[in-house]
């Protein structure tokens, strides 16, 4: 299990739907940046969460639920998952992360992104890792700019135009965030 100074990591169950969507994936600004039509569902959130288990099943790594260590609750979840786009290469790895609003910007996201690159690059062993975001996704770019990732190109994602930042191993300062 990973840990950083305020957060701990667990993996997902099943039981964690109705928090995850009721609290953090249906409120408007997360749902417009998960989805393209701006809306979560809980039909959808449930099929997010199915597979995000499935691909701890399959690949021994994936996305894991963030607990705030001060009040001990479920504020979003941070990992890395295979990225899935049309026509792309299917080993890429990308790092995903949301947070629950009333945890914004108090640089949680970071810190768990950083922890997390941390394992992908020294436990996983990846080479390279990718982060998608939309281009008014300002949050979501700077704390990919926080880490040291780089803008290489716009793609298309699922249909939808996104910018593409990438880290490889030998940039990431692999000392853990504590
Ligand atoms: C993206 C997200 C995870 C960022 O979480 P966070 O914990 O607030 O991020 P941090 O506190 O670590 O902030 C990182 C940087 O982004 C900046 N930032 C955060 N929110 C911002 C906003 N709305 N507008 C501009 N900058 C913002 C912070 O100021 C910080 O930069 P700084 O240190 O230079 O000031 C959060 O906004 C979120 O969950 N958004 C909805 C879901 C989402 O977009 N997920 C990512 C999909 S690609």
């Amino acid at each position: 299990m990973l840990t950083t100074s305020r957060l701990s990591f667990r993996h997902f169950t099943p039981t964690d739907l109705d928090l995850l969507y009721c609290e953090i994936y249906s409120h408007p600004q997360v749902a417009g940046a998960l989805s393209p039509t701006g809306t979560m569902s809980l039909q959808q959130t449930d099929f997010l969460l199915h597979r995000r288990l499935q691909h701890w099943q399959q690949h021994g790594f994936g996305a894991w639920a963030l607990i705030h260590k001060p009040d001990q609750q479920l504020v979003g979840h941070c990992g890395l998952h295979y990225l899935e786009t049309d026509g792309g290469n299917p080993s890429e790895v990308e790092l995903t992360y949301t947070l629950h609003p009333a945890y914004w910007r108090q640089g949680l996201a970071t810190e768990a992104a950083q922890a997390v690159l941390h394992w992908g690059f020294a436990t996983l062993k990846l080479d390279q890792i990718v982060a998608v975001t939309g281009p008014e996704n300002i949050a979501s770019q700077r704390v990919m700019q926080k880490l040291g990732m780089k803008y290489e190109k716009t793609m298309s994602y699922n249909g939808t135009k996104v910018l593409y930042y990438t880290i490889p191993a030998t940039e990431f300062d692999k000392k853990p965030t504590r």
